[in-house]
C-alpha cells in the first residue's frame, strides 16, 4: 500500500506537490470514485485515472503479448517501416517496454514485450531453452530424413550450427517447427538448408503461452501467474 500522491509521482504525472493539487482538485479517481485525499492508501490492484485517463505505475513489471501482423519490424524505431511499438496501446507506451527477441517483418504471431531486462534475458537465453513453436507454409514436403536432420541439429548453409529442433510435417507444404534458440531468420534458414523455402511463418507458442483467441494486431497483458509459468518451462 502506498500514498496516492506518491503513486501518482511514480506514474509520471508530475512532482509530489503537483500530484497533491491534482487530487485536491478532484481530477483523480480510484476505482471510478473521485478521491480528494492525497494521503489515501492504494495498491497495485486499484485502477487510478487522471481526468478520466487510466494511469500506469512505471515501476511495475509488465509483460505484454502481441499477435503481430505482417509488415511491422521488431525494433523500437525504424526510418522506413512501421515498428511493433506502434501497435502498443497508448497506456503502455511510457513504461519502457522492449520486444523480447524478434520476429521478421513478414512473420506473424506471438511476440512478447517487457520492461524487465532480467526477464527478457531469461526468455531469450538458449540456456533456459524456452521452446518456440512456429507454423510454416513452404515449398516441398518435409520428409522423415528432414525431421531426423532437425533432431540431430542442423548446420545452416553458412555453416552455423543449430541446436536440436523438432520438425513435424502437417501435410504437403505445411509444418510445425519447434526451436529453443532465436538466431537471425532461424526457421527460414533451417528450412532453406533442407531445400524448403518458407512462404509464410507464424509463431504460435512460446513456453506455455499461446495466441489463444487474441486477434491479429492486438495485445494483452500477462498475469503474474502466466509470467511465472513462462519462466518455469
Ligand atoms: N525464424 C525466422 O526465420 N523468422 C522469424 O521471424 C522467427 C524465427
Amino acid at each position: 500500500m502506498e500514498r496516492l500522491d506518491k503513486w501518482l509521482c511514480a506514474a509520471g504525472v508530475g512532482s509530489r506537490s503537483q500530484a497533491r493539487d491534482m487530487v485536491r482538485g478532484g481530477r483523480v479517481t480510484v476505482d471510478g470514485e473521485a478521491v480528494r485525499q492525497p494521503e489515501r492508501k492504494i495498491s497495485g490492484e486499484n485502477a487510478v485515472c487522471l481526468d478520466g485517463i487510466p494511469l500506469q505505475d512505471k515501476r511495475r513489471t509488465v509483460v505484454l503479448l502481441l499477435n503481430k501482423p505482417a509488415g511491422y519490424v521488431t525494433s523500437t524505431s525504424d526510418p522506413n517501416d512501421p515498428t511493433v511499438m506502434e501497435l502498443l496501446p497508448e497506456a503502455y507506451r511510457s513504461l519502457g517496454l522492449v520486444p523480447v527477441g524478434r520476429l521478421d517483418k513478414q512473420t506473424e504471431g506471438l511476440l512478447l514485450f517487457t520492461n524487465d531486462g532480467a526477464l527478457a534475458h531469461n526468455l531469450i537465453s538458449p540456456k533456459k531453452a524456452v521452446e518456440k513453436i512456429y507454423y510454416a507454409r513452404h515449398e516441398g514436403t518435409a520428409t522423415a530424413a528432414d525431421c531426423e536432420a532437425f533432431a540431430q541439429g542442423l548446420t545452416l548453409r553458412d555453416k552455423t550450427a543449430c541446436l536440436p529442433a523438432k520438425l513435424e510435417p502437417l501435410g504437403a507444404g505445411e509444418s510445425l517447427i519447434t526451436v529453443c534458440e532465436g538466431k537471425y531468420h532461424q526457421v527460414r534458414r533451417m528450412m532453406a538448408a533442407r531445400g524448403m523455402h518458407v512462404t509464410y511463418l507464424e509463431r504460435r507458442q512460446e513456453g506455455g503461452l499461446t495466441l489463444g483467441n487474441l486477434p491479429r494486431g492486438q495485445v494483452r497483458e500477462l498475469q503474474e501467474r502466466e509470467i511465472l509459468e513462462l519462466l518455469a518451462k
